[in-house]
């Protein structure tokens, strides 16, 4: 991470996992462990029904909720979905769009672009997902998977907004199965996601744009996958459902600018 040009981003994603009920009990829990300092921004995107009561519970605190996904029209007849200014007017400050389970479920790009502009309309800051397949990086073609998913949920925005989203890589083949990716092969991918974006962008909104990793990230690897100097923070599931570990992985997220 590197503080002195972007913000460091800690960010938990539920998924599909806490009640309304439990979610009161877990922020009751977080918030007397919450650690004072303000070394990172702190977010947690929980499912949609657990939004408001996490609105009411962190409103005194420096933890922003957000919601996991998004739908990219601004209203009309899409039933079940949530537009962003609804998320807004509830409270949220974030959007998680294009986690791979999504895209799993049919998600395009196009609808990952679309979703991105509505967010950031909204005034949202969208945390965008990427990352490739286990099969991809054996055939070597992570770098071009990854260059090609940014270019496509970043089209069209433009330079005096790319530095209010947050990017997260998730390599897929770490989520959710305890194998995280090494520190270096995270940074790689990071500072490519960089460069792809310098590309796009310029140097400056480059250096400014805040990267995370994703993928089986806990209380015992992040320090050092923080250390990484384009590792700008973490997208963080299972262990964001345990308070002590959420603040420990806060805690991993105090170390000097390298
Ligand atoms: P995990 O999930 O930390 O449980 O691997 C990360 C994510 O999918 O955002």
């Amino acid at each position: 991470m590197n503080r002195k040009y972007r913000k460091t981003l800690i960010a938990g994603n539920w998924k599909m996992n806490k009640t309304p009920s439990e979610t009161k009990v877990f922020l009751t829990a977080l918030k007397t462990i919450l650690p004072k300092g303000r070394w990172c921004d702190i977010a947690l995107c929980v499912p949609s029904v657990c939004i408001p009561t996490a609105v009411r519970a962190m409103r005194e605190t420096r933890v922003a909720i957000g919601a996991e996904n998004c739908n990219a029209n601004a209203s009309g007849a899409y039933t079940g979905e949530i537009a962003t200014n609804m998320l807004v007017d509830a409270g949220c400050k974030y959007v998680i769009i294009g986690h791979s389970e999504r895209r799993e479920m049919g998600e395009t790009d196009a609808e990952v672009n679309a979703k991105v502009h509505a967010a950031m309309d909204a005034g949202l800051t969208p945390i965008v997902c990427c990352g490739e397949t286990l099969e991809q990086r054996e055939s070597g073609i992570t770098e071009e998977w990854i260059t090609m998913q940014i270019k496509l949920a970043l089209r069209g925005i433009t330079e005096d907004k790319v530095r209010k989203l947050a990017i997260a890589y998730e390599p897929i083949w770490a989520i959710g199965t305890g194998v995280t990716a090494s520190p270096e092969q995270a940074e790689e991918v990071c500072q490519h996601i960089r460069t792809v974006v310098r590309k796009l962008f310029g140097s400056k909104n480059a250096r400014a744009t805040t990267i995370v990793y994703g993928g089986s990230m806990n209380e015992k690897n992040a320090f050092e996958l923080l250390a990484q100097p384009d590792i700008d923070g973490g997208l963080i599931g299972g262990a964001s459902l345990v308070p002590e570990k959420f603040v420990k992985i806060i805690e991993a997220a105090n170390q000097p600018t390298v």
